[in-house]
């Protein structure tokens, strides 16, 4: 008991740990909303424009839910990306940037696990090691710059919204719902890009680019099945 106390006055009699207890707490704490299904409350309604559902046959739906679960990934990946480099950014503006950016991918997360559990199924399994490994790999982007950073940002959106176009033309004629979410999120993906690039981000090097895009196909590989 008294040990206890103990404890807790030396945390409250040094700033600095309180300080970096409550972020790891935060930190934790969004880490698990990310994946952690029906954890976030959504801030903005699904953005479609009708309330019908379409009818899919059994193959187009569990194609479509294939197509939902890389989506999603991506937003987790995007969480993880956000969470890890707002953790090692350089600057407080950078930090409160990505910050910003992680709560309005929120919405996009939130958005593509209703749509999984309206079509009858699930995100992927594999969900928390897709957020390490983003947050891995977001956190290393923010130790090398905060230029560096941003580019990453800029280069990410802009490779997600290349693939939300295509996976726009994959989709059954007559899913409108999975269609108008997709198109709202390709919209909101293009803002992040531009945003990333007015703050400062540089043009990756090829080669960065280049791996980037093979991990994320090796990522819609997984996904699309599990
Ligand atoms: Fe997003
Ligand atoms: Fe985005």
């Amino acid at each position: 008991m008294s040990h206890h106390h103990d404890d807790h006055n030396s945390i409250l009699a040094s700033p600095t740990p309180h300080g970096l207890i409550d972020r790891a707490i935060v930190s934790f704490d969004k880490g698990l909303r990310a994946i952690v299904p029906k954890s976030n409350p959504s801030t903005r309604p699904l953005p479609v424009n009708s309330d019908k559902m379409p009818e899919l046959s059994i193959t187009e739906s569990r194609h479509v839910a294939g197509l939902m679960r890389i989506n999603h990934t991506g937003e987790v990946c995007a969480q993880g990306l956000y969470h890890g480099q707002a953790v090692t950014a350089k600057s407080e503006r950078v930090k409160q940037e990505m910050h910003h950016a992680s709560l309005e991918e929120i919405d996009h997360l939130v958005w593509c696990e209703t749509r999984l559990s309206e079509l009858g199924s699930h995100p992927s399994v594999f969900t928390p090691v897709w957020y390490g490994l983003s947050f891995g790999l977001g956190a290393v982007a923010g130790l090398v710059s905060d230029e560096f950073s941003l580019g990453f940002v800029a280069e990410t959106e802009a490779q997600v919204s290349e693939h939300l176009q295509d996976h726009l033309t994959r989709l059954p004629e007559q899913d409108c719902r999975s269609r108008d979410i997709l198109t709202q999120m390709d919209i909101e993906e293009c803002e992040h890009r531009d945003m990333a690039i007015d703050q400062g981000g540089s043009v990756l090097p090829e080669p960065v680019r280049v791996t980037m895009r093979w991990l994320a196909n090796r990522m819609k590989d997984v996904a699309y099945h599990l």
